[in-house]
């Protein structure tokens, strides 16, 4: 399979907060806002595998600022790294309020997922193959990203995440 770009994968999406999206203290709820972001990583995955995408985990998702009723909220996401079936997407929110003159970084987060056959069976996906530094720095941490999440999940033992061994098991040497 050929190898494929981050900027293959790049997906954004802008929508305007109304009030149907906010809570009792007029701020985007964070469901809607993990809505959005579930939907433009999906949509991100697919463009880099070209197949059925589903969500298989979410990690370290911040809401680092409340959004405002009126702000104007840009979705953005890229593939940093694929494994077999499963890729890893970026995706970052940032808020733009022209009145109030706002314009900062809301949320981020990494989600994986894993692409699917017609039957729901995991399926290969083609390599990245980053271009930029900060796409190399996020393609590198990927791997061990990939191993806290699967240890949390249950999906793999401590002793076999050879990068991380010394986080989980305290006498491991080197
Ligand atoms: C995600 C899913 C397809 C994995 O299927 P599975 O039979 O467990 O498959 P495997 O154990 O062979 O794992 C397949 C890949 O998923 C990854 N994976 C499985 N569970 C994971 C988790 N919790 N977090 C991160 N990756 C996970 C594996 O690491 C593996 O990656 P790789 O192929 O790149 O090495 C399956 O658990 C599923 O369908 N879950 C429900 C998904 C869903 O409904 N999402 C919400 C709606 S879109």
């Amino acid at each position: 399979m050929k190898k494929r770009r981050p900027q293959d994968s790049f997906v954004s999406s802008t929508e305007f907060v109304l009030p149907n999206d906010t809570n009792t203290l007029n701020n985007l709820m964070g469901g809607r806002m993990m809505h959005l972001m579930d939907i433009v990583a999906a949509i991100s995955a697919q463009r880099h595998s070209g197949r059925i995408v589903v969500t298989a985990s979410v990690d370290n998702l911040n809401f680092s600022k409340a959004i405002p009723l009126g702000s104007i909220v840009t979705i953005s996401a890229k593939v940093t790294r694929a494994f077999n079936s499963s890729m890893e997407i970026h995706v970052v929110a940032d808020i733009e309020d022209n009145i109030r003159g706002v314009h900062a970084r809301s949320n981020d987060a990494f989600f994986t997922f894993v692409a699917v056959d017609q039957n729901g069976r995991p399926i290969d996906v083609p390599e990245i193959e980053p271009e930029t530094e900060e796409e190399w720095k996020l393609y590198n941490g990927a791997i061990r990203r990939r191993q806290v999440r699967l240890i949390l999940g249950g999906r793999m033992k401590p002793e076999d995440a050879e990068d991380l061994k010394a986080l989980f098991i305290p006498n491991t040497q080197g």
